[in-house]
């Protein structure tokens, strides 16, 4: 019998996607330097000027239309041939469903996508020709809408199926995050022990001593994670 392809969990923060062109935020010239989080990116700042938010959100969007999937993303779905691949992205880009991931979960929430004030299980995906929202944004129903993002401040409703994925992994990857933001940042701490960890950042947070550091970018990181671990799959 064929054995099962070992479950590969890769967490993913914004330097995933600094190689399509989309800004990080911590990084030098990142979105932070020239955006007050609190203002733009929280339940307060939302609760304060709402015309800002989306104004931001909006901005988001048109810079993540011009952007395509690196090479990083394209080699993160080509590893579910040899393993089943599960994606946990703190990123709100569709970058890594535009590659062809097949297991994708959001921990932060999803750009392209506005859900009803009043009525949060209304979720509504945008389409390119009306990218554009603001405080009077209705559905057709009269109800308004928000950017689908989790906000400072939020509950992150996804961090329990994440925490289970993470417990689950047989190998753990975490790819370009300052690992500065919770609960994002505690999946390491959900992974069994004796399971191989993996960090590639060009500037990695400092990590425990068991994770295997690949000091480099998401496209070259992952070229070399996958020579690594497709070594290691053929001496199981
Ligand atoms: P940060 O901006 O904090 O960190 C980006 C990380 O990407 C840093 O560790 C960089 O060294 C690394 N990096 C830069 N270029 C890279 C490249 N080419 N390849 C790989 N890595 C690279 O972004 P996050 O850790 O993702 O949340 O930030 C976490 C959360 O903070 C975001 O999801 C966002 C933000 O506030 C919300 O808005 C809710």
């Amino acid at each position: 019998m064929e054995n099962k392809k070992p479950r590969l969990v890769i967490s993913t923060g914004a330097g995933m996607s600094a190689e399509s062109g989309i800004s990080t935020f911590r990084d030098a010239g990142g979105l932070w330097e020239n955006h007050d989080v609190m203002e733009v990116a929280s339940a307060d700042g939302f609760a304060r000027n709402p015309a800002l938010v989306h104004q931001f959100y909006n901005a988001r969007r048109h810079d993540l239309l011009k952007a395509n999937p690196n090479q990083g993303h394209i080699a993160l779905k080509d590893l579910e041939k040899y393993f089943d691949v599960y994606i946990i992205t703190q990123n709100v880009d569709d970058l890594h469903e535009r590659a062809g991931s097949s297991k994708v979960l959001h921990l932060h929430g999803e750009l392209m996508k506005v859900r009803a004030i009043e009525d949060p299980d209304k979720i509504y995906t945008l389409d390119e020709e009306h990218l554009d929202t603001t405080p009077d944004s209705t559905d057709s129903e009269g109800n308004h809408l928000r950017p689908h993002i989790v906000f400072f401040q939020e509950a992150v409703p996804n961090i329990e199926r994440a925490i289970e994925w993470a417990n689950m992994a047989d190998i753990f990857v975490v790819i370009g995050t300052s690992l500065v933001v919770y609960p994002a940042a505690s999946l390491l701490h959900f992974v069994r022990p004796g399971v191989p960890v993996f960090y590639i950042d060009p500037n990695p947070a400092a990590v425990d001593s068991n994770v295997k550091v690949i000091r480099k970018g998401a496209s070259e990181g992952v070229a070399e994670l996958t020579d690594i671990l497709l070594k290691n799959l053929q001496t199981r």
